[in-house]
């Protein structure tokens, strides 16, 4: 059977308002159910979760967060427990994003959000990428190590719960160098199956959806998807514009 594509928004710091929140929301919502092949998923900023659960009593959009706390409960000032995020119905966790990354969050910190996340039976969206894209391919190993520390703590079994987004931080954001192309992206996805196979077991590594992100819009959409060998999209930018997302979501559920 076909894999369905995973294709999932993540809004950053945006919109301003909870009304804009919802409004975009419903935008969205109003068109998903016709998509059969593609699961679809939002991440708002963590006080806008708890309006978009109470509107999306169907589900017809699945929910996650951008980031999560490792501890379970406790002297944590700002941060949100997994317990928390699963009575919002939250399904997913965006967990080391390069932002966060930059802003001082370490693979041993990744690997144990990673952990509670799957602990809690949400999935984990874990994000690799390199910095730079040097031409003797030294990014590869910079993958290599961030996939195996941040998943040090989970074992083939919990790997179910668990997605990776391949998202190189020179294609990230409105001052991206460029994007990756499809080849290229397809290369670095068998590369990343290549050292999941040697972690865990080859079934496993080709069972796992791998995602793309950075930079991704409606007319790039499906090359990545169709010769980049990506399972799904993480998309920033262009998920913030209701149309924009829509319409990568009907490229991904064409293909
Ligand atoms: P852009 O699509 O805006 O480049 O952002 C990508 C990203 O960081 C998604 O997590």
């Amino acid at each position: 059977m076909k894999q369905k594509q995973l294709i999932i928004g993540n809004w950053k710091m945006n919109p301003r308002t909870v009304l804009e929140a919802q409004k975009l929301f419903d935008d969205i919502k109003k068109e998903v159910a016709v998509f059969q092949g593609t699961d679809v998923a939002v991440c708002p900023p963590f006080v806008f979760l708890s309006g978009l659960s109470a509107l999306n009593s169907g589900k017809e959009i699945s929910l996650g967060a951008q980031n999560v706390s490792s501890e379970e409960e406790g002297a944590c000032t700002g941060e949100i427990s997994v317990g928390m995020l699963k009575t919002l119905s939250v399904k997913f966790a965006i967990i080391g994003h390069s932002e966060r990354r930059a802003m001082g969050e370490t693979d041993e910190m990744v690997s144990k959000k990673v952990v509670a996340a799957v602990k809690a039976g949400l999935t984990a969206v874990l994000c690799v990428g390199e910095r730079e894209r040097d031409h003797e391919s030294a990014f590869l190993q910079i993958l290599k190590e961030q996939i195996i520390a941040s998943l040090s703590g989970i074992s083939e079994r919990q790997l179910k719960n668990v997605v990776i987004a391949y998202e190189p931080v020179w294609a990230i954001g409105a001052k991206a160098k460029g994007v990756v192309e499809p080849e290229a992206l397809l290369e670095t996805i068998i590369f990343i199956r290549k050292v999941l196979s040697d972690l865990y077991s080859q079934k496993t590594a080709h069972a796992m959806k791998i995602l793309y992100g950075g930079s991704v819009d409606e007319k790039n959409a499906g090359s990545f998807l169709k010769e980049g060998g990506a399972n799904g999209l993480l998309v920033g930018r262009a998920s913030l514009n209701a149309k924009k997302f829509v319409e990568i979501l009907k490229i991904a559920d064409n293909i």
